[in-house]
């Protein structure tokens, strides 16, 4: 049904270049969108999903080469356990469908974050779905489950610390290059834009590393209710923006 698209190529006319390579997204507003409707907040992660599954498909159709979606934070545990569990459940059936929604599919998927937390039956569905997509070089498509930018920045710099101390490397060279292959998205093309829904104006421990020079945007739509025009305007937006990158 989705991923249609094999081997697509960015759309035509002008903006050809200004179509960002890697777009993150923070899938935030589920809750009052279902509040708004009377209906349990599960109604609005599962209707957030559903989103979700169109946006990455537009997004590999106009020729965007990465999407990371922000599913669940580091945070997100102290959540009341009956939605916790609601939303691990809801991410472990989507896993579970991975040979249904990506077969067939030129997706690579992928799932970042802190993994120790996730038990072995869980971490093997992970596991499963992207070994069934690694072969494929189309778009990348990274969930974020139990992820912190701060998280990640710490275990990169952990590893560095572990590589001194077994002496790869002497601390002194531990420099930005050498931090950055240890982050999540090292292969990936640099994040170039973020879009947060909902109208909060935060990045909520989202891609703090690879947020520095990507642009943000940010619009009152509930992510449930976000559409291929809001991506539009987003990477419009996007577009018209004059990156510089500390230059003039
Ligand atoms: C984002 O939607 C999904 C997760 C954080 C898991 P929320 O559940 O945060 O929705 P709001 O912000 O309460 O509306
Ligand atoms: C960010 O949303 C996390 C995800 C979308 C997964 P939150 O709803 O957790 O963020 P805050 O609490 O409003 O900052
Ligand atoms: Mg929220």
């Amino acid at each position: 049904m989705w991923f249609k698209t094999k081997k697509t190529s960015p759309k035509k006319g002008g903006a050809k270049a200004a179509v960002p390579k890697h777009i993150g997204i923070i899938m935030d507003g589920n809750g009052r969108w279902a509040q708004k409707r009377g209906l349990p907040r599960t109604a609005g992660h599962k209707k957030g999903a559903d989103t979700l599954e169109r946006i990455i498909e537009y997004c590999d159709k106009i020729g965007v080469k990465a999407v990371t979606a922000y599913a669940f934070s580091t945070e997100n545990w102290s959540r009341p356990k009956e939605e916790v569990d609601a939303i691990m459940d809801m991410l472990y059936n989507y896993l579970l469908q991975a040979d249904k929604k990506f077969g067939g599919r030129n997706i690579r998927f992928r799932v970042i974050g802190d993994l120790s937390r996730f038990d072995d039956k869980f971490f093997g569905a992970i596991r499963h779905a992207e070994e069934i997509t690694a072969g494929n070089d189309g778009i990348i498509f990274n969930i974020a489950l139990n992820y912190g930018g701060r998280r990640e920045i710490a275990q990169a710099a952990s590893r560095a610390a572990r590589d001194a101390a077994e002496g790869r490397i002497s601390p002194e060279k531990i420099d930005e290059d050498y931090l950055a292959k240890y982050m999540y998205l090292s292969d990936c093309p640099s994040v170039d834009l973020i879009i947060r829904p909902s109208g909060e104006y935060r990045l909520s421990n989202f891609l703090l590393w690879e947020a520095a020079y990507a642009e943000l945007w940010f619009s009152d739509t509930l992510w449930p209710d976000f559409s291929e025009r809001d991506l539009d305007r987003a990477v419009e937006d996007f577009a018209a923006r004059n990156r510089r990158f500390g230059g003039i």
